[in-house]
């Protein structure tokens, strides 16, 4: 376990700050900003001690803090759920790092298992092809809603190869926690696989309905093991499995040292989420209590071979989680830092962020598999509910679905759903629900109209009246204008970092709303009236755009490119947690204003939930048809330039039996030369004078034959055995040569 946090000293400035004390000349700002009584203050310093880590409340030395986010599956696009998951985790790291800690945070795709294994079949590809199809994909979501880890690895990674052959060693070796044992399992005689429950298909052993699968029936609800199914099949094949047995290895939790080490990790009161806490007790504490964990898989199957045991491979979910060492290591090795150093060292924290439904594996398996291997065991692990839309679970078919790319697409700003997530999160297991009328709100009325509009009634009359020059002469450490503002911030911190984000808002708002009480009782439209009042109007917009400033500091972990927009603004480098007490100089100039947030329009809401058509259910999908590829945005779709072309000519290439050579017109005032890989489906002679789809703007590829410039759009189905055919697009009459096709 990690070394306890050491408490910081209290800063003697930060104390005086807290005194509140109001200066003479500040009567109003008194009026509209109560200074924060001696009571409450206990209050808040009482409120400290529950939120989290002592260090949060002063100046602390720089902890050393490696985060992760549960590795996604790589056989799909990320859905909201992924995007929440990371949003919350960024928002403690950027808080975190604003805090001046150091803090690693990685993710990467979990790689392996059958049904990664059986998709990448179905498309005709390799397993290791497959992932990084789906990893190719994954930049622009994180990109697009700022999420911004250090580090995107996979689990098929060499590392992770070594990492979890090495912990297996050890816990076999040195634990002694590995045993073997026989199981019978249904098998797949013509696929010649053992078969995972989800691919065995049958009647219903109770009411007979067919096609049902083997832990459930969905027509009269009865619960069954798959081997009670009658008339069983494989869904990959259609035949009938036979039931066989083959070693299994196992990870034997049922040691009485495990329990001893889980009840001791798992319940000790400063760790777990109270309600993850009582959930790890009831396994615990279970009558059956802990048994052995089956951690083999045999092939075929794409994994990590288990040393020593030939055909053997480990359960995907023995690797996934060592996969988040693994890309710490890759991305330390990257960087030149010392892995073992970094993850022997005591004061070393490690937390990971993941959702309730694999908290079984994260808070008894993984802690149990790295103390047994004499590895660091995780500080803590930061459990979240899912993400429903009006009050229920989403669903495709019924329209309320949340497309992170459409999401993106129709010019939905991210750090609106960013904000919005973190406005409904709090340290529990709760479900967050995402309302449109709810977001439209929260956005439009607090964020906007609270908060970017101080800004916006302040900033120009200082570029129009004062040459964007601040007037700061009235900022002094007692100032009780700042004291209220600032005096929050140490709450708001620990909030942050007990993960009450939705209190940390709330409580910046509240600072807000005194703010605009301030802009109403000094207007400073009706100062600008009269030249009189300048340098009235020149304090009060500046008192506005320094707790701007201040706000800024406090939002900038929900809101990073709003903070650096505010940052450019006023010409400051990137705002550190400790910067909310450091006012700015007097005659500070600002940039001139320009706008910094947009309000969220109703019909963009709408445009969101529209069911794309695009978007099936693939588990509707027709047998036979491949799984749609990895969503992309329009603009990734304007990047291919798809043009009507004439085939001139078209002949037989010498030493291929796969080529034909095509002369295309594409309207360019010169002919192209093109390989296409149709000669099995096409007479050349047949395609003369024909139209077809030419990609045009792919780059020219040397060939043994020649140089190919282009390539021919052409159907195929995935199964060549089941079709061989090779069907080539032809335009409907009137495209002509060179049309683009959008
Ligand atoms: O449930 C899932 O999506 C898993 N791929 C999570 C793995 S988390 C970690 F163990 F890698
Ligand atoms: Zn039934």
């Amino acid at each position: 376990m990690s070394a306890a946090p050491q408490r910081a000293k209290r800063n003697p400035e930060q104390k005086n700050r807290r005194q509140g004390k109001a200066s003479p000349s500040s009567g109003v700002l008194a009026r509209a900003l109560p200074v924060t009584t001696a009571s409450e203050w206990s209050l808040i310093k009482s409120r400290f001690a529950f939120y989290g880590h002592p260090q949060a409340m002063s100046t602390a030395p720089s902890r050393k803090i490696f985060v992760t986010t549960a590795l996604p599956y790589a056989n799909g696009a990320f859905h909201v759920g992924h995007i929440m998951e990371y949003i919350q985790a960024d928002i403690w790291v950027r808080f975190m790092r604003m805090r001046d800690h150091e803090v690693h945070f990685v993710c990467a795709d979990d790689a392996h298992g059958a049904p990664i294994m059986i998709a990448a079949e179905k498309a005709g590809i390799t397993p290791q092809a497959f992932v990084a199809n789906i990893a190719a994909g994954r930049k622009q979501y994180l990109d697009g809603f700022h999420i911004a880890f250090d580090n995107w690895h996979s689990t098929d990674g060499e590392e992770n190869h070594a990492l979890s052959q090495e912990i297996y060693r050890r816990l076999r070796d040195n634990a002694k926690l590995i045993t073997t044992r026989s199981v019978e399992q249904f098998f797949d005689p013509v696929k010649n696989m053992f078969l995972p429950d989800r691919y065995i298909k049958g009647e219903c052993p109770k009411c007979g309905a067919k096609d049902q699968y083997g832990d459930a029936c969905e027509v009269c609800s009865a619960v069954y093991a798959p081997t009670e199914l009658k008339n069983p099949y494989s869904t990959l094949t259609g035949a009938a499995p036979v039931m066989k047995s083959s070693e299994h290895y196992f990870f034997q939790l049922s040691d009485p040292k495990c329990g001893e080490f889980l009840r001791e990790w798992a319940l000790d009161p400063s760790r777990l989420q109270p309600e993850v806490a009582n959930k790890a007790r009831e396994w615990l504490e279970s009558e059956s209590g802990l048994g052995d964990w089956d951690i083999s898989r045999d092939a075929p199957y794409f994994g990590i071979e288990i040393p020593d045991a030939p055909g053997k491979y480990f359960y995907v979910w023995l690797d996934a989680p060592i996969g988040y060492l693994a890309s710490l290591k890759n991305y330390f090795t990257k960087t030149g830092r010392d892995f073992d150093a970094f993850m022997a060292d005591p004061s070393t924290e490690q937390y990971h962020f993941i959702g309730k439904d694999i908290t079984y594996f994260h808070t008894l398996f993984w802690p149990a598999m790295l103390h047994f291997s004499g590895m660091k065991v995780p500080n803590n692990v930061f459990v979240h509910g899912f993400i429903t839309v009006s009050g229920e679970k989403m669903s495709k078919s019924r329209g309320t679905g949340i497309s992170p790319l459409r999401y993106l697409d129709i010019g939905m700003n991210p750090d609106w759903l960013r904000y919005y997530i973190a406005a409904k999160l709090n340290a529990h297991v709760e479900d967050v629900d995402f309302n449109p009328e709810d977001f439209i709100a929260r956005v439009n009325s607090d964020l906007i109209g609270k908060y970017i509009n101080i800004a916006s009634r302040a900033a120009g009359f200082i570029t129009k009246k004062f040459d964007g020059r601040l007037s700061m002469h009235w900022a002094s450490a007692e100032d009780p204008f700042l004291v209220r503002l600032r005096s929050a911030g140490d709450e708001v911190a620990a909030l942050y970092e007990a993960r009450e984000y939705g209190k940390a808002l709330r409580l910046i708002m509240e600072q807000a709303d005194a703010i605009n009480a301030y802009v109403d009782a000094n207007k400073p439209w009706e100062l600008a009236k009269d030249p009189a009042n300048n340098a009235k109007l020149q304090e009060v917009c500046s008192r506005l755009l320094e707790s701007f400033r201040v706000l800024t500091v406090y939002l900038k972990p929900v809101l990073p490119s709003l903070a650096t927009q505010v940052e450019s603004l006023f010409g400051i480098s990137p705002l550190r947690w400790e910067d909310a007490a450091k006012a700015l100089p007097d005659q500070h100039a600002i940039r001139p204003y320009t706008h910094l947030m947009t309000r969220v329009e109703p019909a963009m809401l709408d445009q969101l939930f529209e069911a794309p058509a695009a978007e099936a259910d693939a588990s509707s999908a027709t047998p036979g048809i491949e799984a749609l590829a990895e969503e992309i945005r329009i603009d990734d779709f304007a990047k291919i330039d798809l043009r009507i072309a004439r085939i001139v000519d078209c002949e037989q290439v010498d030493g291929s039996d796969k080529l034909l050579r095509l002369t295309l017109d594409v309207g360019e005032g010169r002919l192209r030369n093109v390989f296409s890989g149709i000669k099995s489906a096409y007479q050349p002679e047949a395609l003369k004078g024909k139209l077809t789809v030419l990609v045009a703007n792919l780059a020219p590829r040397k060939m043994k034959f020649g140089i190919s410039e282009g390539m021919v759009l052409a159907a195929s189905a995935a199964d060549e055995k089941a079709d061989p055919g090779i069907y080539i697009l032809e335009p409907w009459p009137g495209a002509q040569p060179g049309m683009r096709i959008r």
